[in-house]
């Protein structure tokens, strides 16, 4: 019998300590939760070195464990061009970071990037913000987002692919 090949989806932001680890945790969790394990496979990564091999945010953390979404085992690497040739998709969490995928994209791969949030388009915002510099409740905002736009991704897939 033919094996089918599975959906690699990469997500991506500047640190891959907050918005990408919460979107890859959250997304595997649902993936679980939908019984398409094996069949999409979820990494994250981001578009700066600054916290590469840090584990995700201890607010990133405490946010998603408040939805039963355990980040630790996480860890921060940086997004290389050899990405675009593993990844099916490589979704960013905001324009800034789509920008500097684009220039490390190699030609002809395009096709493969875009905005996470583009999965969600009755949100009304294209982006997932920065957490980073403000309080807790950024944290649950960008988990509401990403939550919406996880399940869109899904619904996605499921056509998309048959799945
Ligand atoms: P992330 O958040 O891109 O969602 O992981 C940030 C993490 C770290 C920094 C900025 C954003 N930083 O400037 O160190």
């Amino acid at each position: 019998m033919k094996t089918r090949n599975s959906i690699k989806v990469l997500f991506v932001c500047l640190g891959n300590i907050c918005r990408s680890p919460t979107a890859h945790g959250v997304f595997q969790h649902l993936i679980e939760q939908e019984g398409l394990s094996g069949l999409i496979e979820v990494d994250s990564a981001g578009t700066h070195a600054y916290h590469v091999k840090e584990p995700p945010d201890r607010r990133a953390q405490q946010a998603a464990l408040k939805r039963e979404v355990d980040l630790s085992p996480l860890r921060a690497r940086r997004a290389t061009a050899d990405d675009f040739d593993v990844f099916d998709y490589v979704l960013a969490m905001d324009r800034e970071n789509l920008a500097n995928l684009e220039q490390i994209c190699p030609k002809g791969m395009e096709y493969k990037l875009g905005l996470f949030l583009s999965y969600a388009p009755d949100l009304g915002v294209s982006e997932v913000p920065d957490p980073y510099y403000g309080g807790t409740a950024g944290f649950d905002r960008v988990l509401d987002l990403i939550e919406d736009a996880s399940r869109g991704l899904i619904s996605h897939l499921r056509k998309e692919h048959k799945l």
